[in-house]
């Protein structure tokens, strides 16, 4: 694992965005995993700003999200399919069947066998970025979830519903499934980004860069990934 440090926030959101911005311009085909949540939204903003001010191409790029809340259609301003096309994907000159979310209603087993197969056949992920659970956890793989998982229909922990309530009106109002890439899809990816910052993270990172390999701390299997990238603020980098 490599571990960046950085003084301020807005170093670290510049350092994933530059990488992801060197990526699309060295592979302008590339295949982008994606991330939702607080921790990337200053990186989706550097992103969109490079667009404006130097025309960074996007329009061959396929991009894949992580997971999706069940129950809610793309529409609903909570679902991660509303917030990337908000905060990123209206903003760049990518075409929008190129842009990939999981769809949260349907057939869900239909849907996960699907989003596994146009991962395959757009030649698999190579850049994925990643946040981080409170609890460990990547993507929505909780706590538990198999290391050999691919995309798949989780139910939610409370400690998730917790975090998350904060985006809806309460906590009721959270969903209490998703589906998400599996842990073993999350492996496959070529390079992965994480981002983290704020104590809140302190443990996790800690647990996950130095703590034993074990399904009860999902984002521990990173370390035997062979190109994985930590970018951390010192705060969640205080106790490595
Ligand atoms: C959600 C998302 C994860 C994300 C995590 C961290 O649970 N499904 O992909 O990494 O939140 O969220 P935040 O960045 O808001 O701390």
């Amino acid at each position: 694992m490599q571990i960046q440090i950085f003084q301020s926030r807005e170093a670290l959101h510049r350092a994933v965005a530059d990488r992801f911005i060197s990526a699309v311009k060295a592979n302008p085909k590339m295949v982008l995993g994606l991330s939702t949540g607080s921790s990337p939204l200053d990186t989706y903003a550097n992103l969109v700003r490079d667009h404006q001010q130097n025309g960074t191409d996007y329009s061959k790029i396929h991009t894949f999200n992580l997971d999706e809340y069940v129950g809610l259609k793309g529409s609903h301003p909570q679902s991660y399919r509303y917030f990337m096309n908000a905060h990123l994907f209206h903003h760049l000159n990518i075409p929008m069947p190129q842009t990939h979310v999981p769809a949260g209603v349907g057939d869900l087993e239909a849907e996960c066998e699907r989003y596994e197969k146009e991962i395959q056949e757009c030649g698999g992920i190579d850049l994925q970025l990643l946040g981080l659970g409170t609890n460990g956890h990547i993507g929505f793989n909780e706590p538990g979830t198999s290391f050999d998982s691919r995309t798949h229909v989780v139910n939610l922990l409370e400690e998730t519903i917790d975090a998350n309530a904060r985006f809806f009106s309460g906590k009721e109002e959270v969903p209490t499934k998703a589906v998400t890439m599996g842990i073993q899809t999350i492996m496959e990816a070529r390079q992965i980004a994480l981002l983290a910052y704020g104590s809140k993270k302190a443990a996790p990172i800690r647990d996950a860069v130095n703590g034993p390999i074990t399904e009860s701390m999902p984002a521990s299997l990173l370390q035997n990934h062979a190109d994985v990238t930590l970018y951390l603020d010192e705060e969640a980098a205080a106790l490595l």
